[in-house]
Protein backbone atom coordinates (compact mmCIF):
# COMPACT_ATOMS: atom_id res chain seq x y z
CA UNK A 1 0.00 0.00 0.00
CA UNK A 2 1.49 3.41 -0.63
CA UNK A 3 1.30 5.85 1.64
CA UNK A 4 -1.32 7.68 -0.51
CA UNK A 5 -3.29 5.06 -0.63
CA UNK A 6 -3.39 4.45 3.12
CA UNK A 7 -4.46 8.31 3.72
CA UNK A 8 -7.16 7.92 1.34
CA UNK A 9 -8.05 4.40 3.38
CA UNK A 10 -7.93 6.27 6.67
CA UNK A 11 -10.38 9.36 5.49
CA UNK A 12 -12.99 6.47 4.27
CA UNK A 13 -12.90 5.43 8.04
CA UNK A 14 -13.24 8.67 9.33
CA UNK A 15 -16.36 9.49 7.16
CA UNK A 16 -17.85 6.31 7.70
CA UNK A 17 -17.72 6.95 11.69
CA UNK A 18 -19.16 10.25 11.35
CA UNK A 19 -21.66 9.57 9.09
CA UNK A 20 -23.01 6.33 11.54
CA UNK A 21 -25.96 7.21 13.79
CA UNK A 22 -24.39 6.09 16.93
CA UNK A 23 -21.52 8.08 16.64
CA UNK A 24 -22.57 10.75 18.27
CA UNK A 25 -20.59 12.17 20.97
CA UNK A 26 -21.83 13.05 24.67
CA UNK A 27 -22.01 16.91 25.02
CA UNK A 28 -20.98 17.91 28.53
CA UNK A 29 -23.57 20.32 28.70
CA UNK A 30 -26.31 17.00 28.86
CA UNK A 31 -25.59 17.02 32.36
CA UNK A 32 -27.35 20.03 32.96
CA UNK A 33 -30.21 18.89 31.17
CA UNK A 34 -30.08 15.65 33.08
CA UNK A 35 -31.32 16.92 35.85
CA UNK A 36 -34.72 16.73 34.42
CA UNK A 37 -34.91 15.43 30.98
CA UNK A 38 -32.63 12.40 32.12
CA UNK A 39 -28.87 11.91 30.62
CA UNK A 40 -30.80 9.79 28.17
CA UNK A 41 -33.83 11.80 27.52
CA UNK A 42 -36.02 10.02 29.56
CA UNK A 43 -37.47 12.35 31.76
CA UNK A 44 -37.17 12.13 35.42
CA UNK A 45 -40.44 12.86 36.43
CA UNK A 46 -43.68 13.20 34.35
CA UNK A 47 -43.80 17.30 34.15
CA UNK A 48 -40.74 17.06 32.23
CA UNK A 49 -40.75 16.21 28.84
CA UNK A 50 -39.15 13.46 26.92
CA UNK A 51 -36.08 13.90 24.39
CA UNK A 52 -35.28 10.80 23.41
CA UNK A 53 -35.59 9.98 19.88
CA UNK A 54 -37.50 13.26 19.48
CA UNK A 55 -36.10 14.81 15.83
CA UNK A 56 -33.31 16.80 15.85
CA UNK A 57 -34.45 19.74 13.75
CA UNK A 58 -37.40 19.59 16.29
CA UNK A 59 -35.26 20.23 19.72
CA UNK A 60 -33.39 23.13 18.02
CA UNK A 61 -36.43 24.52 16.95
CA UNK A 62 -37.77 24.33 20.45
CA UNK A 63 -34.46 25.53 21.74
CA UNK A 64 -34.54 28.31 19.54
CA UNK A 65 -38.06 29.47 20.61
CA UNK A 66 -36.97 29.45 24.13
CA UNK A 67 -34.27 31.42 23.24
CA UNK A 68 -35.85 33.96 20.86
CA UNK A 69 -38.94 33.80 23.54
CA UNK A 70 -41.49 32.59 20.70
CA UNK A 71 -42.12 29.83 23.10
CA UNK A 72 -42.44 31.04 26.63
CA UNK A 73 -41.62 29.28 29.71
CA UNK A 74 -39.64 30.49 32.81
CA UNK A 75 -37.44 27.53 33.29
CA UNK A 76 -36.39 26.44 29.38
CA UNK A 77 -35.78 30.44 28.82
CA UNK A 78 -33.44 30.39 31.52
CA UNK A 79 -31.73 26.95 30.58
CA UNK A 80 -31.40 27.69 26.89
CA UNK A 81 -30.02 31.38 27.18
CA UNK A 82 -26.74 30.35 28.37
CA UNK A 83 -26.70 27.82 25.12
CA UNK A 84 -24.62 28.58 22.00
CA UNK A 85 -25.18 27.18 18.26
CA UNK A 86 -22.63 24.55 18.34
CA UNK A 87 -24.45 23.31 22.52
CA UNK A 88 -27.73 22.99 20.23
CA UNK A 89 -27.08 21.29 17.53
CA UNK A 90 -25.14 18.78 19.54
CA UNK A 91 -27.43 18.18 22.05
CA UNK A 92 -30.12 18.24 19.63
CA UNK A 93 -27.97 15.31 18.19
CA UNK A 94 -27.49 13.49 21.46
CA UNK A 95 -30.87 13.34 22.83
CA UNK A 96 -32.71 12.48 18.69
CA UNK A 97 -30.18 9.47 18.86
CA UNK A 98 -31.48 8.14 22.26
CA UNK A 99 -33.85 4.92 22.21
CA UNK A 100 -37.72 6.67 22.60
CA UNK A 101 -39.15 5.08 26.18
CA UNK A 102 -41.91 3.13 25.17
CA UNK A 103 -45.58 5.21 26.29
CA UNK A 104 -48.07 2.82 27.64
CA UNK A 105 -50.99 4.97 29.05
CA UNK A 106 -52.75 4.31 32.55
CA UNK A 107 -55.87 4.54 31.79
CA UNK A 108 -56.43 4.32 35.56
CA UNK A 109 -55.00 7.95 36.00
CA UNK A 110 -55.95 11.20 34.60
CA UNK A 111 -58.91 12.92 33.74
CA UNK A 112 -60.41 10.50 30.91
CA UNK A 113 -60.32 7.20 33.80
CA UNK A 114 -63.51 5.27 33.83
CA UNK A 115 -64.20 5.57 38.15
C1 LIG B 1 -35.12 22.38 35.75
C2 LIG B 1 -35.63 21.40 34.80
C3 LIG B 1 -35.13 21.47 33.36
C4 LIG B 1 -33.82 21.50 32.91
C5 LIG B 1 -32.55 21.50 33.74
C6 LIG B 1 -33.89 21.48 31.45
N1 LIG B 1 -35.19 21.44 31.04
FE1 LIG B 1 -35.85 21.33 29.12
N2 LIG B 1 -37.76 21.40 29.74
C7 LIG B 1 -38.18 21.53 31.07
C8 LIG B 1 -39.61 21.75 31.10
C9 LIG B 1 -40.48 21.96 32.35
C10 LIG B 1 -40.05 21.76 29.76
C11 LIG B 1 -41.48 22.01 29.23
C12 LIG B 1 -41.54 23.50 28.94
C13 LIG B 1 -42.72 23.94 28.10
O1 LIG B 1 -43.85 23.64 28.43
O2 LIG B 1 -42.47 24.59 27.05
C14 LIG B 1 -38.87 21.52 28.94
C15 LIG B 1 -38.90 21.46 27.54
C16 LIG B 1 -37.80 21.23 26.76
C17 LIG B 1 -37.82 21.06 25.33
C18 LIG B 1 -39.08 21.06 24.46
C19 LIG B 1 -39.65 19.66 24.42
C20 LIG B 1 -40.86 19.51 23.58
O3 LIG B 1 -41.34 18.37 23.48
O4 LIG B 1 -41.35 20.48 22.98
C21 LIG B 1 -36.54 20.85 24.91
C22 LIG B 1 -36.07 20.62 23.49
C23 LIG B 1 -35.71 20.92 26.09
N3 LIG B 1 -36.50 21.14 27.20
C24 LIG B 1 -34.33 20.78 26.06
C25 LIG B 1 -33.52 20.95 27.18
C26 LIG B 1 -32.08 20.94 27.12
C27 LIG B 1 -31.27 20.71 25.87
C28 LIG B 1 -31.63 21.16 28.40
C29 LIG B 1 -30.19 21.28 28.89
C30 LIG B 1 -29.44 22.36 28.30
C31 LIG B 1 -32.80 21.29 29.26
N4 LIG B 1 -33.93 21.17 28.47
C32 LIG B 1 -32.78 21.50 30.62
C33 LIG B 1 -37.37 21.43 32.18
C34 LIG B 1 -35.98 21.45 32.16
Amino acid sequence: MTTKNIVLAGLGLAFAASAHAEGVAKPDKVAVCAACHGENGVALQPIYPNLAGQQASYIEHALHGYQSGERKNPIMGAQASGLGEADIKQLAAWFSQQPAKDYVPDVDAGPTAKK
